[in-house]
């Protein structure tokens, strides 16, 4: 493993902290204001290789050491095998549960919301309690993050709230904001066309803050890629 040209200018991004090692990454604090931290790397092995050997899957499809270690796979396909179990191993061994999953390319099913609530929208990730998300994409097209100050929230945009309030069918009170809560709606958030957005690139592991009661810094507005059908699959660690 080598560090890499970042997938971004880290002086663009201020809210983006770089650390050097998965130690760091782990137990470096949000705070000043970063709510995005990025451990720099190039992992070597061929991704390709394991995604090309998973069988055809209809939704998000998690993947365990016992699925891994079943693939077939040339020299470059294991080294990249090792850098998936080894990950997981990593986070799981600081308390952590990971998901490897292979995520199927094709449009998002948009429904006839007035808020969308999939997570090729731009969202926050939301706890009850302290915790971060650890995402690193290997394969595939990259999760994407939009800086804070480039975006409104969806349910205070003035035309969405209206036709929000028009659903509920009640007036715009607490009783509505549990509403806007409860359907995810008060997670989503509008970019505006000037705003700067970067992405999370291919095996960086990023560790970004999550919106939960007392967090000291705003949680990290993100989106996974949106691929048309003829795109590849993504492997993609979260946690
Ligand atoms: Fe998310």
């Amino acid at each position: 493993m080598s560090s890499s040209p970042l997938p971004f200018d880290p002086t663009q991004f201020p809210r983006i902290g770089i650390v050097s090692s998965f130690d760091e990454l782990v137990t470096a604090r949000l705070e000043g204001g970063v709510n995005a931290l990025c451990w720099p790397r190039v992992l070597d092995g061929d991704f390709g290789e394991v995604e090309r050997s998973l069988p055809a899957i209809d939704g998000i499809t998690t993947l365990d050491e016992e699925d891994l270690g079943g693939l077939n796979l040339n020299p470059a396909g294991q080294r990249a095998r090792e850098h998936l179990i080894n990950d997981q191993r990593l986070l799981t061994a600081r308390g952590l549960q990971p998901s490897l999953d292979i995520v199927p390319s094709g449009e998002p099913d948009l429904g006839d919301s007035p808020v969308r609530t999939d997570v090729a929208d731009w969202h926050v990730d939301s706890a009850t309690v302290k915790a971060d998300t650890y995402l690193c994409t290997y394969f595939g097209e990259a999760t994407e993050g939009v800086l804070n100050e480039d975006t409104l929230g969806q349910v205070h945009v003035p035309g969405t709230r209206a036709k929000l309030l028009q659903l509920y069918g009640g007036a715009d009170d607490a009783n509505f904001r549990s509403y806007l809560a409860e359907h995810f709606y008060d997670l989503h958030y509008a970019a505006n066309s000037e705003a700067r957005i970067y992405s999370f690139g291919i095996g960086h592991l990023w560790r970004i803050a999550t919106q939960y009661p007392g967090s000291p810094v705003p949680p990290c507005i993100h989106r996974a890629p949106t691929t048309g059908s003829d795109q590849t699959r993504r492997l993609l660690l979260i946690s």
